[in-house]
């Protein structure tokens, strides 16, 4: 036996990462066992790492170092607020007016299908890396992030999955979590409400937002972005429906504006094919002056964008290709907003 000088708390953790008797730690630090036993007591947990005692087969007490687990969690410090209102699917988001960037860009992130076979897990990856390093680019959550496949799903569906739903879900939330802190808020996909019809649990809530802190509604949302004084609108909403066509998906996203004031950006997945139109709308305008008489009136044409975003997923080995559905383009689709007001979208 060897008596060692001063026991080092790392050399405690190096020799006992795997479990030891007293014995052999008694052999490799030079003191008796009851010194040993009564020091190990004593120390506890060291640094990072706890400390496990239990038997072996023979009743001898063991001894173990474990790094504690950190929580995969840690959600970075957000640059802006939210406001949800109590009853409606109305967000504010507000910038502060400091944030000095030359634009503000939002970014879809829809129709992950992350789980499924066809899932292109390099542009996907690629994309949240984008979002997670550019310091003026904030994503959204527009459903189907994951694929979330069972028993009633589309006869064979259950098959192209590369993984079960749970770890799906897991997985998605862990991908997300480093830029959480950037992601304004959620609405879920049809793929997310296989779970909600059949149990009443939205993975994309429980799973993802609520997890993350991330502003969730259950149904397209009316969203106000507040930056320099000015305020930026958006409606957003998965999709729905079955349209094949070109005219037909745009259709589909168009419907939104038949019942609502002018907004600036019209959101929507679903149909798996980036799109853009940007047909103004002619609104009236009136100003007055600071004793309410009218100065002057006018038609303006209000720039109104209508996205449809793009999905991840390849289109060879798809359901989509199977039956024999147009390949869809694969631009990413981006709304831009500016300290002046101006506002803009990309396809
Ligand atoms: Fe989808």
């Amino acid at each position: 036996m060897v008596k060692k000088d001063k026991i080092r708390g790392i050399d405690l953790i190096r020799f006992l990462s795997t479990p030891k008797t007293l014995q052999e730690i008694s052999a490799e630090f030079g003191r008796p066992e009851s010194e040993m036993e009564a020091y190990l007591e004593k120390r506890g947990k060291l640094r990072s790492y706890n400390l496990f005692v239990h038997r072996n087969d023979s009743q001898k007490l063991i001894y173990v170092y474990d790094k504690e687990k950190r929580n995969e969690l840690i959600i970075k410090p957000r640059v802006w607020t939210y406001r949800k209102h109590e009853e409606l699917p109305y967000l504010w988001i507000s910038f502060p007016n400091n944030l000095n960037f030359k634009k503000i860009i939002l970014a879809p992130i829809s129709d992950a299908h992350y789980g499924s076979l066809a899932h292109i897990s390099k542009k996907f990856d690629d994309y949240l890396n984008w979002i997670a390093r550019s310091n003026n680019v904030f994503g959204f959550l527009v459903g189907d992030e994951v694929e979330n496949c069972h028993a009633d799903s589309p006869p064979g569906a259950i098959f192209e999955q590369m993984m079960r739903p749970k770890d799906q879900i897991i997985s998605f939330r862990k991908k997300l979590a480093p830029l959480a802190h950037k992601i304004l808020f959620g609405v879920p996909g049809n793929h997310e409400g296989r779970g909600t019809k059949k149990t009443d649990i939205d993975p994309l809530y429980f799973g993802i937002c609520e997890p993350l802190g991330i502003p969730y509604f259950d149904e397209p949302v009316f969203v106000d972005i507040l930056w320099k004084t000015y305020v930026f609108t958006m409606y957003c909403r998965h999709g729905s429906g079955n349209a094949q066509t070109k005219g037909g998906k745009i259709n589909k996203a168009l419907q939104a504006l038949d019942f609502q004031e002018h907004i600036m950006f019209n959101i929507m997945g679903h149909v798996h094919d980036p799109m853009l139109d940007d047909t103004p709308r002619i609104c009236r305008e009136r100003n007055f002056d600071e004793d309410g008489n009218l100065e002057s009136f006018r038609l303006v044409h209000k720039k109104q964008y209508t996205i449809i975003c793009p999905s991840f997923l390849s289109y060879f080995g798809s359901y989509g290709a199977r039956m024999g559905f147009s390949p869809p383009n694969t631009n990413i689709t981006t709304c831009e907003i500016y300290p002046n007001g101006k506002y803009h979208a990309t396809s």
